[in-house]
């Protein structure tokens, strides 16, 4: 051995001779590969007959790989302690095993308050039952679930996360654990809020001067009308006089000559006939225009459905009426509107302000692959615009078709990213089908896709789930079962 290695085995000897008993300690021993290893070694003296010290027996442990295995234990266990994103450890009953860190920040939980209880201590009382049903049955499958949790921490604040969990297994393949790893997003989930607030407001503003075009036209001719009604009710007043005075006349026994000439001058210069023709006809459209009216701020009402915190059931097909309404300025230049809503659509659980915004979005999409495909095709023929409703399993579809451009394969990946556009700046920002992505498969739990081939057209497919998840309040309770 080295002098420095050497000079504490002597130390240890002289001390166990001394003493006698049983030594345990550990040093550095150099193996034979001249590689230095934490050994534990464990010495005693052992006598001759007469009792004395004879020698010293020892038996020498190669700590080396423990020592690694524990430091990257430590290494491991500080990594997940420390993690950003919180951790959750249960047993396979469900009971909490381990928190981290990051997990008593975000919820106000210590570790020994979460320990020993169960993933409901952070119940919200927000999630279904169907949620965490299927939670279970897919980790007890062996499976990972993901998906959106709103919790309640101790203080009674709410939070978001996005989480995985997941089962942890044996060197055999049996689950022994499940662990769950959660964001929290109520940060970021607050932002996708404002944002799509902002689109709001930001399609309201652009939709205004088409809707004051459109309530503008009909209100027009309302007032030519009844400038027209004033006019011939002062012609045929006066008419009417003559024929009061002609009554009289004739009642008294007077002569009616006179009265028969003014008569007949009156009617002469009122142009009745013209006027009895054309009043019913303007008053018909009089009425018209006006429904016109009523109809477009009905849809404006509709359209900016004060969003709300819960999702209520939604005739979907008048949400699909009066947002196509309100952007009809956005398309009646470019194509015509065919709507194809299935009759018996059941009411559909969503915020609704939202899928009308979606679906405006998809409108003006649609309008825009229209016009510029005229603008190709150096074509004045008008597209088509195609929304279609319709049950499809356990889901609402709404289909919006066009006869645009089409998108091209090169670009079909991209087209929900945020700020993805092929628009020209200040006709398009890029942010229309990030945000139905996020409405219609984050905040309901739906889907969205879209066919397009280049030179015929596009169709957005989008799914929202029929069933309110909200029906049976069941939180995440009780044993895990498995299936
Ligand atoms: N119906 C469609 N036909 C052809 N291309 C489309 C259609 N819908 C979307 N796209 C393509 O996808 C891109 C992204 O669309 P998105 O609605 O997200 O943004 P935008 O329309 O460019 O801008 P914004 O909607 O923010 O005004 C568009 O720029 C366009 O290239
Ligand atoms: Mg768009």
């Amino acid at each position: 051995m080295p002098p420095d290695i050497a000079k504490i085995y002597l130390q240890a000897d002289l001390q166990v001779l001394k003493s006698g008993g049983v030594q345990d300690y550990e040093a550095p021993v150099r193996f034979a590969d001249g590689i230095r290893r934490d050994c534990r070694l464990i010495k005693s003296v052992f006598r001759n007959k007469e009792g004395e010290p004879a020698g010293i027996v020892g038996i020498m442990f190669d700590l080396s790989e423990k020592n690694q295995m524990l430091a990257d234990q430590r290494q491991l266990a500080a990594a997940v302690e420390q993690s950003p994103d919180a951790i959750v450890i249960t047993d396979l009953q469900g009971v909490i095993t381990y928190v981290n860190q990051a997990f008593t920040k975000v919820s106000g939980y210590t570790a020994a308050e979460a320990i020993g209880d169960r993933p409901s201590l952070l119940k919200s009382g927000r999630q279904s039952a169907e949620l965490y049903t299927e939670l279970w049955r897919t980790v007890s499958n062996g499976g990972v679930w993901s998906g959106r949790l709103v919790n309640r921490a101790k203080d009674g604040r709410l939070f978001i996360e996005d989480a995985k969990v997941l089962p942890a297994f044996d060197s055999s393949g049996v689950p022994t654990h499940y662990i769950a790893v959660k964001r929290d997003v109520t940060a970021v989930v607050e932002l996708e809020r404002q944002i799509l607030s902002a689109q709001k407001l930001e399609a309201v503003g652009r939709l205004a001067a088409g809707i004051a075009h459109e309530i503008n036209t009909p209100t027009q001719y309302v007032g030519d009308n009844t400038r027209f009604f004033e006019n011939s009710f002062l012609q045929i007043l006066i008419v009417v006089q003559w024929y009061d005075r002609l009554e009289r006349a004739v009642r008294q026994g007077e002569p009616t000559g006179d009265v028969l000439r003014g008569l007949g001058e009156a009617k002469a210069n009122s142009d009745l006939e013209f006027a009895l023709d054309e009043i019913p006809k303007a008053l018909e459209q009089s009425l018209e225009g006006i429904a016109r009216i009523t109809e477009i701020v009905a849809a404006m009402k509709e359209f900016s459905h004060p969003g709300s915190e819960e999702k209520t059931p939604f005739d979907l097909n008048a949400g699909i009426r009066s947002t196509t309404t309100v952007a009809r300025n956005e398309w009646k230049y470019v194509a015509t509107l065919e709507l194809e809503l299935a009759l018996a659509l059941p009411p559909v659980p969503c915020h609704p302000g939202d899928i009308n915004q979606v679906v405006l979005n998809l409108v003006v999409n649609a309008a825009h692959a229209i016009a510029d495909r005229r603008a190709a095709e150096g074509t004045q023929a008008l597209g088509v615009i195609r929304v279609a409703t319709a049950v499809e399993g356990s889901s609402a579809e709404i289909r919006i078709s066009d006869s645009g451009t089409g998108i091209p394969e090169s670009i079909r990946e991209k087209i929900f990213e945020p700020f993805f556009t092929t628009k020209a700046v200040g006709k398009g920002t890029g942010q229309g089908l990030a945000l139905a992505h996020n409405v219609v498969v984050d905040k309901h739990g739906g889907s969205i896709a879209c066919e397009s081939e280049v030179g015929v057209g596009t169709t957005f497919i989008i799914r929202l789930p029929l069933r309110d998840s909200k029906l049976a309040e069941l939180e995440l309770e009780g044993e895990p079962t498995h299936a």
